[in-house]
This record gives structure tokens, C-alpha cells and sequence, in this order.
């Protein structure tokens, strides 16, 4: 069997609560297979005492390499997280372009590829993950290297209308033909890739994802939509519910109902918005006061995007208005808590809510959207708020499907989700965690690496 390499930028540590989505999917993926995980190291330091560490952890081999502060500031918050993230995620106002950070994203790209290419056997099957690493395939092929070499974007892929915007997005987007497999997360971002690689490179691509360029070169794309260890979540949350974190949660709420949401402290997930939701929720349903708690948990990210911290300030006041207006002495409407939490007590929490809030603006597939599901308990399941916007909807249809964008929308659906019978509650649940269970992590990992290797 082929060693199998993931690259990612954010590497989940032995041991650390992985940072996002991407993280866990893949810390999911290697654990069972094992392999070799490149990455960034998390690490900013001068020039001279860079390093490349080397980890061995269960089945899995750690190379991360450190990266300097100017490396850093053009590759990751700036050309990664000031144009790339808002680009794709549908928001080009947002879009701060510097060719410079251009200039400094792709010679990253180069120093990665220069430093895996040294660690590479040529039987290796390369997984190269997220809008971090596009060019990361040209720069491995430019050194030689010819074995397998797949990407996977776990964020959405906007229209070719969108992508064009970008300054120079024939250079970045072209260089995606380098690989051998390009995987996406739903129909959707598919069709969008193909439009994208028709119109701007003149390649032919077929609908079932085989594209060829007019020099000759040829690659395929294909959908593989991001799971969850369902069996593992489902048993976290079973042991979680005698763990201090959930008994104490559970104890605070006396008897009342509780909606939660869990999101990175990022502007795609629709947090001003569903704050907002909930405050409208209280106002026009009084009888709900006192009877329901909003738990945000929000873990602050990217701290140096001027975006995250002006939003960051403008969660604090909605949260303290809502709060402020609504009140009891003995009842708080928004518990919101900016620290992150271990997979295990998220679980214990999800399967204590009644109600998850999973309403982005744009998102990849929204991996909380599963793990809520897989930690219900069956036989009196919570309801999932799911927006339309988020990859789960297209896998989640039997959640209550909602535009983030209309706060009517969000308020009348947390009133259905707070009032469904059980035994609609029961046959909505049991239709998602199917899904979720035969679509789970290691169905996702196979028929992306069997793609591969084919
Ligand atoms: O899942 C999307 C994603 O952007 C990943 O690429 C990333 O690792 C994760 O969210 C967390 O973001 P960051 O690595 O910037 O903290």
C-alpha cells in the first residue's frame, strides 16, 4: 500500500483541539491509515532559526516547518485569509488584493514544496489540502517529483463570474491542472470549477469531471463531500452527559430549553445575524423568555485580519444589548464563550441542546451541522437550523433549511424547532443520521484516496 502524505497549512497537533474543519477531517483521515502530515508548524520566527520539527505520534509522521513573519503576513493573513477566504466565500468587497502577498503566497507554496519534495518515496500518494496551498502541485512537479498528487478544497468554489475578479486568478486557478484529482464538496462548487476551467482556459470538460487543457495536459475533478467519525462522535456524546462540563451546563439551565452554536469567530459563519435572530426571537416571543438559552461558543481565529476583530466587537455589543434588554436576575439569553473546546465536550453539549443554530453565509460543507446529528439521542433527538448556504444542506435535507439573510426566516424556524413533536423530531433525525453514518470520515477518506490511486 502507498504511504499517503497530507499537506494542510494548520496541522492538528497530538493532543490540541484542532483548529476548524479541515484539521479534524484530516486528523480523522491519517489516524486509521496513517502517513506523513506536512504542514506549517504554527510557528513565526527570524530567518535563521527556522526549522523544519519532526513528530512521531500513533500512526501518524509530523513534518512542519516554521515560517517567518514576513512569510506569514503575505502567504497566510494576507493573501490566504484577506483574498483568498473572502473570495471564496462569496464576499468580494471584502478582498484586500497585494500583489506583493501574491508574490509571498506562491514563494511559500515553493519553500513547502522544497521541503516535502526532500521527505518524498516516489510511490507517495500526495493530499494536498485548501485555498492555502493551490499552487502547491506546479511547484512539487517543477522539482521533479511525478507521483500522484490530489487537492481537495474544503471551501465553497464561487461562479467563474466571481473568480475573475481576482487579479491575476488565470496564474493561481490554472495551476490547479498540476494535479491529478481535484476534489470539491458538492455538486455545486463541481459545476462552478468546470464552468470556471471552460471559460477562462478553453479547457473541454465533461459533467463527470474529466477536463482537458489544449496543452494536452488532463486531470479529473469529482465531488467528495467531508464527513465526520459518526461512531466516535455518538459515543463521546453518550459518555460526555456525566462528564463536571455537561452536568454543570446541564444544572445552570434549570429545566429551561437550550440552542447552541458552534463556529469559528469568522464573518462567513452568519454570527451578527443570528444574534440579531435570537434578539428578534425574545422580542416577539415573550413567552419564550426565561424558558431559553442561546449557548454561542465562538473561538476567536485569524486575529490579525482587521475583519475578525471588528466583528469580534460587534458580537460583543449585540450579545451585551440582547443581554442587557432581556435579562433576568436568575437568566442570561446569549451565553456566549470565546475559548474553544476538546471534540468530546462539544458532543456531551450538542446532545444536550434541543436546537442547533448552524446558519453560515457561505460555507464549505460545515462540519458541526453532522456532529450535531451524530450526537443526538435517539430516542429524543434535537432539531437542526441549518442554512441553505452551507455544503451540509445539500446531505441534510431533512433539517429545517434556512436563507441566514432573512432574520424571519431564522425566528420562525427556532419557534418550529422549539415546538416539533417528538415524532417528527425522531423521523427528521433518523434520516440525517443515516446519511451521516454511511457517509461518514472514512467513506469520504476511501473514495478520495481510491479516486486518487486510480
Ligand atoms: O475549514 C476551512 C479552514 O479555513 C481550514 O482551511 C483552516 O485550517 C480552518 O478553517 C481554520 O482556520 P485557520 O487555519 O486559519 O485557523
Amino acid at each position: 500500500m502507498s504511504r499517503l502524505v497530507v499537506v494542510s497549512n494548520r496541522v492538528a497537533l497530538p493532543k490540541k483541539v484542532p483548529a476548524g474543519g479541515l484539521a479534524a477531517a484530516m486528523q480523522g483521515a491519517l489516524a486509521e491509515r496513517g502517513g506523513l502530515w506536512f504542514g506549517w508548524s504554527g510557528r513565526v520566527v527570524p530567518d535563521r532559526k527556522r526549522e523544519l520539527h519532526r513528530i512521531h505520534s500513533g500512526r501518524i509522521d509530523y513534518a512542519l516547518l516554521d515560517l517567518t513573519r514576513a512569510e506569514y503576513d503575505q502567504y497566510y493573513v494576507g493573501f490566504a485569509n484577506r483574498t483568498l477566504w473572502p473570495l471564496l466565500h462569496f464576499r468580494p468587497s471584502l478582498i484586500d488584493y497585494d500583489r506583493d502577498e501574491f508574490t509571498g503566497y506562491r514563494r511559500v507554496n515553493a519553500l513547502f514544496a522544497e521541503h516535502l519534495a526532500r521527505l518524498l518515496r516516489p510511490d507517495d500518494l500526495i493530499w494536498v489540502n485548501d485555498y492555502h496551498l493551490i499552487p502547491f502541485a506546479a511547484e512539487l512537479r517543477s522539482l521533479g517529483i511525478a507521483a500522484r498528487i490530489g487537492f481537495f478544497l474544503h471551501v465553497p468554489m464561487p461562479p467563474p463570474e466571481l473568480l475573475v475578479t481576482l487579479p491575476h486568478h488565470e496564474q493561481l486557478f490554472r495551476s490547479l491542472a498540476a494535479y491529478d484529482l481535484v476534489g470539491l464538496q458538492t455538486r455545486r462548487d463541481l459545476a462552478a470549477f468546470l464552468g470556471y476551467m471552460r471559460m477562462e482556459n478553453h479547457a473541454t470538460a465533461s459533467d463527470d469531471g474529466r477536463v482537458a487543457l489544449a496543452d494536452g495536459r488532463a486531470f479529473r475533478a469529482g465531488v467528495f463531500p467531508v464527513g465526520i467519525d459518526v461512531d466516535a462522535v455518538a459515543r463521546q456524546a453518550q459518555l460526555a452527559a456525566a462528564t463536571p462540563a455537561v452536568v454543570k451546563l446541564m444544572q445552570s439551565l434549570e429545566g429551561q430549553r437550550l440552542t447552541i452554536g458552534v463556529d469559528r469567530l469568522d464573518y462567513s459563519k452568519g454570527l451578527l445575524q443570528r444574534f440579531a435572530a435570537f434578539g428578534a426571537f425574545l422580542e416577539q416571543h415573550s413567552e419564550w423568555r426565561a424558558r431559553v438559552s442561546f449557548l454561542q461558543i465562538a473561538p476567536p481565529t485569524r486575529e490579525e485580519v482587521p475583519e475578525y476583530g471588528e466583528l469580534r466587537e460587534r458580537l460583543e455589543r449585540e450579545a451585551g444589548a440582547t443581554n442587557g434588554r432581556y435579562a433576568h436576575p436568575h437568566w442570561v439569553p446569549i451565553r456566549y464563550v470565546n475559548r474553544s473546546f476538546q471534540q468530546a465536550t462539544l458532543s456531551g453539549f450538542f446532545r444536550s441542546a434541543d436546537v442547533a443554530l448552524v446558519t453560515p453565509l457561505r460555507d464549505g460543507m460545515n462540519l458541526v451541522a453532522k456532529e450535531y446529528v451524530a450526537a443526538q439521542a435517539p430516542e429524543d433527538p434535537g432539531v437542526l437550523v441549518l442554512s441553505r448556504f452551507a455544503g451540509a444542506a445539500d446531505e441534510l435535507a431533512e433539517a429545517i433549511i434556512i436563507n441566514p439573510l432573512d432574520p424571519v426566516d431564522i425566528v420562525e424556524s427556532l419557534q418550529a424547532a422549539l415546538t416539533m413533536p417528538l415524532p417528527e423530531r425522531r423521523r427528521r433525525w433518523q434520516a440525517m443520521f443515516e446519511h451521516v453514518r454511511r457517509n461518514d470520515i472514512h467513506r469520504w477518506r476511501s473514495s478520495y484516496i481510491d479516486a486518487l490511486a486510480a
